[in-house]
C-alpha cells in the first residue's frame, strides 16, 4: 500500500513531539508533506521552534515546517505551560534549531497542497487546535471536498474534559475553529481522552524508550517523565497519557484502535460546557455520524509500534 500523505498540524508539546517523530520513523506508511505549527500548548513562536526542534532531533531537516495562526479565531488563546512547561518541550534541553521555517503562512501551505495534489489524496493529521484548518477551509472552500480525512485527537465523551469538567484542551481552546472543523463533511477519525486516557507510560514503557540508547530514545524518556508528573497527580494514575501519537498510530496499524461512527456537535455556547463534544456514542439522538469516534486501543500493541519505530530514529 502506498504511504498516506500527511500534512501535520501540531502546537508542541511533548506529544506532539513523539507524534511528529513516530510520522517521521514511518515512511512506509506515512510521508510527512509539511508540519504546521498553531498555537496552543504554548504561543505559536515556541511551538513553530520546537516543531523544528523535533525534525531535526530525527534527523528530517528537509520537511517543511511553516507558521500558522497564532490566536483563535475568535477568543484570547489559552495556554498549557501547567502541563507540558514553558518552552511546551520541557523536560531535555535541546539545542536551538538551526533549520529556518518555510516561507508563507502554514493556511497557505495547507491551501496551496491541497489545490496541487489529486484530490483524495492528502490525510490531515491535527493534534492541536483547529485554528488553522478552520481557516484554510474559511479562505478557501473548494479544498474541502479534497481532503482525504483528518485525524484528529480531540475531545472527549466518557472521561469529560481536562482543560475544564466539560473539555478537552484541543477543542476548549477554539471550539469555533472545531466545529467548523466537525460540520465540514469531510471523513474524521477522531482520537478522544477516552482512548489517550488508555495510553499510559508506565514506568517500564518509559524505560523501554530510555533502554533505546540514542538520543530520540533519551529526550523521549526525558520528555514523558516531564509531563507524568502533572498527569500522575491529577489522575492518580499509573502514568501519563500519550495523547498525539495515537493520530499517527492509527493510520499506521488502525487495527490497534476500535471505535464507532457517530455524531458529534461541538458546543460553543454554553457557560459551563464550553468545547465539549457532544458525542452520540448510544446513537439516540438521530442525527447523521459525521466522525468515526475512536473508544479503544491495544495499548501494549502500541506502546511496541512506538518503541519499535523510535529505534530507527
Ligand atoms: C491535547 O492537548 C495538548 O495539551 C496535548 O498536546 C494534546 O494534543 C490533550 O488534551
Ligand atoms: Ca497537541
Amino acid at each position: 500500500m502506498r504511504p498516506a500523505r500527511i500534512i501535520i498540524d501540531t502546537d508542541p508539546g511533548q506529544d506532539d513531539a513523539v507524534a511528529i517523530l513516530l510520522a517521521l520513523a514511518s515512511p512506509e506508511e506515512v510521508e510527512v508533506l509539511g508540519i504546521t505549527a498553531v498555537a496552543g500548548n504554548v504561543p505559536l513562536a515556541l511551538t513553530a521552534r520546537n516543531a523544528r526542534m523535533v525534525c531535526e532531533l530525527a534527523g528530517k531537516t528537509d520537511v517543511p515546517v511553516l507558521a500558522g495562526c497564532d490566536a483563535p479565531l475568535s477568543r484570547p488563546l489559552v495556554t498549557a505551560e501547567h502541563v507540558h512547561g514553558k518552552t511546551g518541550l520541557d523536560g531535555i534541553e535541546l539545542p536551538a534549531p538551526q533549520m529556518p521555517l518555510a516561507e508563507g503562512h502554514a493556511v497557505d501551505f495547507i491551501v496551496e497542497t491541497l489545490r496541487r495534489e489529486p484530490a483524495g489524496s492528502i490525510t490531515l493529521v491535527t493534534i492541536g487546535p483547529l485554528t488553522n484548518i478552520a481557516t484554510a477551509f474559511r479562505q478557501a472552500p473548494d479544498i474541502i471536498p479534497r481532503v482525504a480525512r483528518i485525524v484528529m485527537m480531540g475531545g472527549a465523551y466518557f472521561e469529560v474534559g481536562n482543560i475544564t469538567p466539560a473539555a478537552e484542551f484541543n477543542i476548549y481552546v477554539d471550539p469555533e475553529a472545531a466545529a467548523e472543523v466537525f460540520a465540514a463533511g469531510v471523513p474524521l477519525v477522531v482520537m478522544p481522552l477516552d482512548v489517550t486516557h488508555k495510553a499510559l507510560t508506565t514506568r517500564p514503557r518509559v524505560e523501554a524508550f530510555r533502554a533505546l540508547g540514542t538520543r530520540v530514545g533519551t529526550a523521549v524518556a526525558a520528555w514523558t517523565d516531564f509531563f507524568e508528573r502533572f498527569d500522575k497527580e491529577k489522575y492518580g494514575s499509573e502514568g501519563a497519557p500519550l495523547h498525539d501519537p495515537c493520530t499517527i498510530a492509527w493510520l499506521i496499524r488502525p487495527e490497534l484502535f476500535t471505535g464507532r461512527e457517530i455524531n458529534v456537535e461541538i458546543e460553543t455556547e454554553g457557560s459551563f460546557t464550553l468545547g465539549m463534544t457532544v458525542a452520540d456514542w448510544w446513537r439516540v439522538s438521530g442525527r447523521a455520524p459525521n466522525a468515526l469516534f475512536i473508544g479503544d486501543v491495544d495499548a501494549e500493541g502500541f506502546f511496541a509500534l512506538l518503541t519499535e519505530r523510535l529505534a530507527r530514529l
